[in-house]
């Protein structure tokens, strides 16, 4: 019997691939994993259209506010990677408004959810920059709207460069469990990639590329940067040895005027191209991203959970449910 899932803020769905599992990435195979999503939604009409190119279950284009929980079907697992830009560290203009901010109460979306369907588990996931937010009040708040709902919880901060994702992107999960057995049960993965075994950034390079002037920035662009870039930390080139910073919806714009990784390859700066994004993110080569623009493939890829993240993840919860 599968494990029913719903999936609110989809996006292109990088969460919901880590929970099915079924994919490759690097030299590693993610098998499958027993869920299945039946209800999936999402209001940014470019991440849908990636999303239905790729999953077997359609999302809709759906404004979270407007889903009435009647038109939800029963399901075990509720997904919300709920958007983070108010709870960003890297947001910082304007300043982090937290759970004030329209966006930031888009959680409470969650939560209406949860109040009334009341599955057996739910997976929330956003920025490190939640646990510190409206001066370290959103968090614990944020907390304690989950358990009103009926759940037990628990969250863990994770650097996805310690699960085999090229990238040092920090993440907060909280889970939710309606059982006292199963929340008991559930460990959160080890890490698995420490110390000499890290996935470096070199490993989603592509080196032809490099040949392609299409991705280097103007001299223009470099001059400007260079010129601020003692005080506003720009222009930061990866190290090809290490797991890269962490990238961003931001990686669209053509600017280096912005804090988002670059490469430097002998001597020029170039960013990265979609592919190498969505390697970095751990997507799979067969993820198919060439219905949007590259801008909007961009956006979608740097607002995705890294699905090998997930599937760590989501691998544990499948303990529980055995
Ligand atoms: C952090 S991203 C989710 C990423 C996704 N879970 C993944 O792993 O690929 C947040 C998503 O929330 C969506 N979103 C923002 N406001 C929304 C709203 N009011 N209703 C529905 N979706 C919304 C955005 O379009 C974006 O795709």
């Amino acid at each position: 019997m599968k494990i029913k899932a719903v999936s609110l803020f989809c996006g292109c769905g990088g969460m919901d691939l880590g929970l099915l599992g079924g994919f490759d990435f690097l030299e590693n195979h993610y098998c499958s994993l027993p869920f299945q999503i039946i209800y999936a939604a999402d209001n940014d009409t470019y991440a849908t259209t990636l999303y239905n190119d790729n999953f077997e279950h359609k999302c809709m284009i759906k404004d979270v506010k407007d889903i009435n929980p009647d038109e939800i079907p029963e399901h075990d697992i509720l997904l919300g990677g709920f958007p983070c830009q108010s709870f960003s560290i890297s947001a910082q203009n304007p300043p982090r408004l937290g759970y004030t901010d329209e966006r930031g109460k888009l959680f409470f979306e969650i939560v209406r959810i949860l109040k009334v369907k009341q599955p057996r588990f739910f997976i929330a996931e956003n920025v490190k920059g939640l646990l510190s937010a409206n001066k370290g009040k959103a968090f614990p708040a944020i907390i304690e709207e989950f358990k009103s709902s009926g759940y037990y919880v628990k969250y863990k901060l994770f650097n996805a460069s310690h699960y085999g994702v090229p990238q040092k992107r920090e993440r907060v999960f909280m889970v939710g469990f309606k059982e006292i057995t199963d929340y008991d049960r559930f460990e959160f993965p080890e890490s698995i990639t420490l110390g000499e075994a890290i996935v470096n950034l070199e490993s989603v390079i592509n080196k032809e590329a490099h040949l392609e002037e299409k991705w280097y920035f103007s001299e223009k662009a470099v001059s400007g940067m260079l010129k601020v870039r003692h005080k506003m930390n720009k222009g930061r080139e990866q190290n090809l040895q290490k797991p890269c910073n962490t990238i961003s919806s931001h990686l669209s714009k053509v600017s280096l005027n912005s804090t988002d990784p670059v490469l430097k390859i002998n001597g020029r700066y170039r960013r990265f191209t979609p592919l190498e994004a969505a390697n970095i993110q751990s997507f799979p080569n067969t993820f198919r991203f060439s219905s949007v623009s590259e801008n909007r493939q961009y956006r979608a890829i740097g607002n995705a959970v890294p699905p090998v993240l997930m599937w760590h993840i989501a691998k544990q919860l499948v303990k529980v449910c055995e």
